[in-house]
């Protein structure tokens, strides 16, 4: 199988986690004899350096052309004053936009081996398996109209939270899509109580819910759901919401596992998919070696599921996160108490990339006999 992935390092941590994710996809290809091509560009602080722009259309251009874009993070401290529009997140907004994907996929997953780097009580965390699915073209991030007005003590600063119902339903399906793979149960999460979007999309989600009628659906306020999440992660098996709600929440719901560094995305739904491990760019971090790079090899996993429809070797590379896990290799951020060993991010792709090789051999063999 051949696949035009760009890459799009971006800024911070982007980077190094990135590289490990690619070392992992170059293993998969060597050892399934699949044909990956990697074309490097430019997005976030880093292009705003190099050429004035978040978003080059050199980028963009050979984004829209490939299979699929895995990118690191974006934002750099230096751009924190810039007006919205100029800064490196608007570079990622854009992209998001332009490659049309509007369902991101989140799973937060308890891993039984770092269960202890989780601040949740093992009996609350354990077992806990969430794919939450944010909305991601819509709300507050897009609305229109936007802006500030006035000068000084008189400024004025406003943006739109719409939903269009054909919005809401697009996204909706591939949350039942999802639950019914899964534990045919969909949370929908609004401010219904509050909001004018969110009465729609409350009743627009049951709409599209009587089509699944195997799958349950409940309806939560998101003030709520913060608790529960914290408090009852196990309730959840898919949680679907809207733009802001999901980029909140899914931050939140990194706690179950124990750090944000371990969380993947997969944007779904437009021409070309989109991968990006959940966390920031944490400049604070950047070029120490410590960066925990799971996240983005779960992004690269994802990538080869819904790009390349390479479940198997999706599968792989889960089974050798989980498996380095397992025999107790840990970056900084998920090394409760000094258990384990402490690995660096380039470690971490090294013995990610070593066990995705044994779990093909032992495929291998087991075929072979
Ligand atoms: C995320 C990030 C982005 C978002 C930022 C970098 C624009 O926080 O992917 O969760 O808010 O969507
Ligand atoms: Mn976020």
């Amino acid at each position: 199988m051949k696949l035009k992935i760009t890459i799009l390092e971006g800024d911070g941590i982007g980077p190094e986690v990135t590289r490990e994710a690619v070392r992992v996809l170059r293993a998969i290809a060597t050892l399934h004899g699949h044909e990956f091509s990697f074309d490097q560009r430019l997005i976030g602080g880093a292009a705003i350096k190099e050429h004035g722009s978040p978003l080059p259309t050199a980028t963009l251009d050979a984004c829209l052309a490939g299979d699929a874009v895995l990118l690191g993070a974006v934002g750099a401290p230096e751009f924190d004053s810039l007006p919205p529009a100029g800064r490196p997140e608007a570079g990622l907004l854009l992209l998001r936009r332009a490659l049309g994907g509007f369902a991101n996929l989140r799973p937060a997953i308890s891993y039984d081996a770092i269960s202890a780097a989780s601040p949740l009580r093992p009996e609350v965390s354990r077992g806990a398996n969430i794919l939450i699915v944010r909305e991601l073209l819509g709300g507050l991030y897009f609305g229109e109209p936007r802006g500030r007005s006035g000068e000084n003590d008189n400024s004025v600063a406003f943006n739109t939270m719409s939903y269009s119902v054909p919005e809401i339903e697009r996204v909706a399906r591939v949350a039942f899509e999802a639950a019914m793979k899964r534990g045919k149960k969909v949370t929908s999460v609004d401010k219904a109580n509050v909001l004018e979007t969110s009465q729609l999309w409350r009743a627009t989600v049951s709409q599209i819910g009587r089509d699944y009628p195997r799958v349950t659906l409940e309806h939560l306020y998101v003030d709520a759901c913060a608790m529960h999440l914290i408090t009852d992660p196990r309730r959840f098996d898919v949680l679907l919401t809207e733009n802001l709600f999901g980029d909140i929440l899914s931050d939140e719901a990194a706690a179950i596992t124990g750090s944000l560094g371990m969380l993947g995305s997969a944007t779904i739904g437009g021409d070309v998919g989109l991968y990006e491990p959940v966390h920031g760019s944490a400049p604070d971090i950047a070029t120490r070696g410590i960066a925990n790079p799971f996240g983005a090899m779960a992004s690269a996993a994802m990538l080869l599921r819904y790009s390349g429809r390479l479940e198997r070797e999706a599968d792989d590379i889960d089974e050798a996160i989980q498996a380095v896990l397992n025999a107790g290799y840990r970056t900084l951020d998920i090394s409760s108490n000094g258990s384990g060993y402490i690995a660096t991010t380039s470690e971490i792709g090294e013995l990610v990339a070593e066990a995705v090789a044994e779990i093909a051999d032992v495929r291998h063999a087991y075929h072979a006999v």
